[in-house]
């Protein structure tokens, strides 16, 4: 296994190496099309994610280009929140925690440290009282935005990051109320999940649960139960509350059981066999919830049973979706999917069976923590 995982890391280290020049002065786009992704600027959800693995690979084995590029995208981030360019949105913590919060925490830089704890302020002010939740997209004070999403749990260690350093405990209460708001609406009796959950404008009292990217509001969109995954884990770390360990294993186990063969979701649980994309990106975020909350279960045997799902998923990312450094792509993980338009959601049809951005972060990510066990996370 460790040398799978090795021989992987320096496969998407070569490959990250020699696509620098594609995407200098900017970012790679949020998914790619026909597995090649063009440039952008650092304006959608996802440039954090592209920082975010050159800091790992970085970690991995030193490399002055990375660093240069490093530095830039710390200046680019501090612009981005210092003039507001697409910032009215919770995605702050993806995009915060994996740029300056991993640089403070690799390198004691303390403007990637003030930048990032902006960017915390901001999304403080989402939190919403009425209703004790951090609200998701659009303008505030809208009453059809009063919404939370399950990938929001990912945003939370921005906060909880944020008192850590400043001392100010609001920061960690507001995450922790959102995660007390948040589970039990979206985790449903089986453990399978809401992707959205809406509450009344008026009285902040839960109203229904619906999807965006899911096939359909009683379906399980993969992605998002994979972020359940990851993210009850990163607020066990960072609140040490036992009664997030049955929710853990719940929703671990509810995404467990749809996998097809190869252990990699669909786009949607509902699926398990046929032609539908896969969404591979679900399969590397779920991973390293694995990783990380297998630190703190105490139960041998289902430890060890974590130890077996990691395996697999693992192994079958890398035998069968891992891009190679001889292929054509400037991507590292094919096969994940942004948006699947059915007869039920509204989303976009957009990234299907693409590479996409946080696929390529959180598939290193999980390279990482099996190379080097005590990692420390960006999160
Ligand atoms: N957080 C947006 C997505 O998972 O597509």
């Amino acid at each position: 296994m460790r040398h799978l995982v090795e021989q992987a890391i320096n496969n998407a280290y070569e490959i990250a190496q020699r696509s620098l020049e594609d995407f200098r002065g900017g970012f790679p786009t949020t998914y790619s099309t026909n597995n090649v992704y063009g440039k952008a600027t650092n304006y959608e959800w996802t440039p954090g994610f592209y920082t975010g693995y050159l800091w790992l690979l970085n970690e991995y084995k030193e490399n002055p280009s990375f660093l240069a590029v490093l530095e830039e995208h710390i200046r680019s981030f501090r612009e981005r929140i210092d003039q507001k360019i697409c910032t009215e949105t919770h995605d702050l913590g993806f995009l915060y925690s994996l740029s300056c919060v991993a640089a403070y925490k690799l390198t004691g830089d303390e403007f990637a440290k003030e930048t990032a704890l902006i960017a915390a302020d901001e999304l403080a002010r989402r939190f919403r009282t009425n209703g004790q939740f951090i609200q998701a997209w659009g303008k505030l004070d809208v009453p059809n935005n009063h919404r939370l999403i399950i990938d929001c749990l990912l945003n939370l260690p921005l906060l909880y990051w944020a008192t850590e350093v400043t001392g100010d405990k609001k920061y960690h209460e507001m995450a922790y109320a959102h995660l007390k708001t948040a589970l039990p609406n979206i985790i449903r009796g089986d453990y399978s999940t809401h992707h959205t959950y809406y509450f009344d404008y008026e009285t902040g009292k839960p109203s229904y649960g619906a999807t965006h990217q899911g096939y359909k509001n009683d379906s399980t969109w993969a992605r998002g139960q994979a972020w359940g995954i990851y993210g009850i884990a990163l607020s066990y770390e960072y609140t040490g509350d036992d009664s997030l360990i049955p929710l853990f294993t719940g929703v671990t186990e509810y995404f467990m059981r749809y996998l097809p063969i190869d252990s990699i979701p669909y786009w949607d649980l509902t699926f398990t066999e046929g032609d539908e994309p896969r969404d591979s990106s679900a399969a590397a975020i779920a991973v390293c919830g694995m990783l990380e909350m297998k630190k703190y279960i105490k139960d041998e045997v289902y430890c060890k049973k974590l130890e077996e799902y990691i395996e697999r998923i693992i192994s079958s990312l890398i035998k069968n979706y891992a891009a190679k450094p001889e292929d054509t792509t400037n991507g590292l993980l094919y096969k994940g999917t942004y948006g699947r338009k059915s007869p039920y959601n509204d989303c976009p049809n957009h990234g299907v069976d693409e590479c996409v951005l946080w696929g390529d972060y959180f598939y290193v990510e999980a390279l990482m923590r099996i190379y080097k066990p005590d990692w420390k996370m960006y999160w």
